[in-house]
């Protein structure tokens, strides 16, 4: 289908139901700070998601587990101030929603309220049904994620493609039928086989947002430090890097190094 892309002020849930409509591709970053939001934005992203790999990405964490709701908050707020344009999605920390849908709704009322985020998204189908129907009960819209869902990577044992079985290919499709039915308003599809993403895609009429998950779907997303090379031992491949960033910085920084131990730096004209 070709797309008819239109000119959106501001990107809305409604905005993104109408771009599948059209056949127009979604485009999603994660950023999780006030300078990096505002590239991101101006830039013209449809989406910016303040993902939970900020635990890996800026905190150093081997997983996304250990990152806090507070933590969230703190990095959804300095996203938030930068954006004129974008949808911005905040990730539901590990712990936030999966005990009890009551704890689920005070998690997602406190990143609406302190963030001033505009969504959640949070991992699992039907296991999570209760939390996300409650969320979305107080108005909150809810973006869903399947597929390789990194906070169980415990139960998973590894960040491999998921759901080449059949049995899980079958879960997988379900899950997303019974997303859309919720009322969830797009899903994130991670790493799975390009084929079943399309079919997934093509049986829902709520955006499917892939990573990992082929051009089938209906929108791409991608972590901005892996886009942008910053960080050079991440090499799946579903990535696609835009730059080196990591050479580009450290060459940089070598140079100003440089600079001030021979006293280039400040010159004449640097200095009052
Ligand atoms: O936390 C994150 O960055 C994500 C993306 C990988 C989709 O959930």
């Amino acid at each position: 289908m070709s797309a008819t892309k239109k000119d959106y002020k501001r990107i809305t849930t409604k905005s993104l139901t109408e771009m599948k409509a059209n056949g127009e591709k979604i485009s999603m970053l994660t950023a999780y700070d006030y300078s990096m939001a505002k590239i991101v934005d101006a830039a013209g992203v449809d989406v910016i998601l303040v993902g939970d790999s900020a635990s890996n990405v800026m905190a150093g964490h081997e997983t996304t587990l250990p990152i806090t709701l507070d933590q969230m908050i703190y990095h959804a707020s300095s996203v938030v101030r930068a954006i004129h344009r974008s949808l911005v999605v905040v990730d539901m920390p590990f712990g936030s929603y999966q005990s009890d849908p009551k704890e689920a709704l005070r998690s997602a009322i406190r990143i609406m309220k302190e963030s001033g985020g505009h969504s959640v998204k949070l991992e699992g189908g039907s296991e999570v049904k209760e939390s996300i129907k409650r969320i979305l009960n107080a108005g909150i819209p809810v973006m869903g994620h399947l597929g390789l869902t990194p906070q169980s990577i415990y139960k998973f044992g590894t960040y491999t493609v998921r759901a080449k079985e059949e049995e899980e290919a079958e879960k997988l499709m379900k899950d997303a039928k019974f997303l859309e039915k919720l009322g969830c308003f797009a899903i994130v599809i991670e790493k799975v086989p390009a084929d079943l993403a399309e079919k997934v895609a093509k049986s829902v009429s709520i955006p499917i947002i892939g990573i990992g998950a082929g051009g089938g779907v209906d929108g791409q997303v991608l972590v901005i430090h892996d886009m942008l090379g910053m960080n050079n031992e991440f090499s799946p491949r579903f990535l696609r890097r835009y730059m080196n960033l990591y050479e580009e910085m450290t060459t940089a920084i070598g140079h100003y190094v440089t600079d001030v131990k021979s006293s280039d730096f400040p010159n004449e004209k640097e200095q009052y």
